[in-house]
């Protein structure tokens, strides 16, 4: 039996892969999760190289999508060790340890591994990270690389899906101050209307990355560098207005056309998904229609009253 195994499978990305692996009835996943980790998921610390070894050696997985990283800009900046940890070397453990049994893996990787300065990028593009995440990040392709041959990465852009927190994601953690700038007593929410972004639904990327581990499971598998992205672009002060519209409320919302984040973010970095479009592979769910069904699964009660799940 085809047997895939997820590392971070209770991150934001990592539920919904989960989630799209539970519709392969004829494959055996195993998944792994680390502080939030809960049954079946099995605990395992990313940055401990001999576990790492350990845990492969008695899966003997076909396949490994490693969705585990940190992936917080400003956590990066800050802890560039726990970054390199996390998003450079547990890749290259991970993918040593595959190498010894054959097996293929898709390392998730990110769109700020390019400056933004001139989209759209292709696969080959030159990377230029400005930021400690996006550098960590490009780190860990190079890595995955050179432990495996049989290995391929998928760089994503913003995502946004069903959630546990609203901070889990950069699209709905605007919402707490969208609600904040309605009412009687609103705050004007300033929003960044600089930076375009193409924000990318979670339950997509878990469709794409089953066809991914479809054609490798039939013998077809893709290596090497990948990229899959939505196609709306839309600024933080843009897609505010379409979560105001979804949510209902009447908000008070101010664009801001300078960059303002503490941590230099790129201002396009629109990926060019054409090798996975060849090849057949590829869903895009309206963003419109996606926020409504991510705000219906956990409704807006206001800040202080929720609590993630
Ligand atoms: N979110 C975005 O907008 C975005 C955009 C582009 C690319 N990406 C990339 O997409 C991938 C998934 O990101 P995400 O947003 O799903 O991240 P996330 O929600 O922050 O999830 C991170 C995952 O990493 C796991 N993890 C953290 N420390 C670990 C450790 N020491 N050992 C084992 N696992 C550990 C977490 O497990 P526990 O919580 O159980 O510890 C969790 O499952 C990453 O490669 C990220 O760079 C994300």
């Amino acid at each position: 039996m085809y047997k895939v195994v997820l590392i971070g499978a209770s991150g934001l990305l990592g539920r919904a892969i989960a989630q799209g692996l539970s519709q392969q009835t004829k494959w055996q996943v195993v998944q792994t999760a680390f502080a939030h980790a809960q049954a079946p998921q099995i605990m395992l610390d990313i940055r401990d190289k001999d576990a790492i070894a350990r845990f492969v050696d008695e899966q003997a997985p076909d396949a490994i999508v490693i969705a585990a990283a940190e992936r917080r800009p400003d956590v990066c900046e800050n802890d560039p060790a726990l970054a390199r940890a996390l998003n450079v070397d547990a890749v290259r453990a991970i993918a040593g340890a595959a190498q010894r049994h054959g097996a293929w893996v898709l390392s998730i990787s990110t769109d700020y591994v390019f400056d933004g300065t001139r989209p759209p990028y292709r696969h080959d593009a030159s990377p230029a990270p400005i930021n400690a995440y996006g550098r960590s990040k490009l780190e860990g392709e190079q890595a995955l690389f050179d432990a495996t041959r049989n290995g391929c990465v998928l760089r994503l852009p913003l995502l946004y899906g069903p959630i546990a927190s609203w901070q889990e994601s950069a699209v709905t953690s605007l919402v707490p101050a969208i609600a904040a700038s309605t009412g009687a007593a609103a705050h004007p929410a300033v929003m960044d209307a600089w930076a375009t972004r193409y924000p990318t639904f979670t339950p997509d990327v878990a469709f794409v990355i089953v066809q991914m581990l479809e054609r490798h499971a039939r013998g077809e598998p893709v290596c090497g560098i990948t990229q899959w992205s939505g196609d709306e672009p839309m600024t933080k002060y843009d897609i505010a207005l379409r979560l105001a519209k979804a949510l209902g409320v009447d908000a008070q919302l101010t664009p801001q056309h300078t960059p303002a984040d503490a941590t230099p973010r790129p201002r396009d970095c629109h990926l060019d998904s054409s090798v996975l479009e060849a090849l057949g592979i590829g869903r895009r769910t309206p963003f419109d229609v996606a926020i409504r069904q991510v705000l219906a699964e956990f409704p807006w009660h206001g800040e202080a009253t929720r609590t993630a799940p």
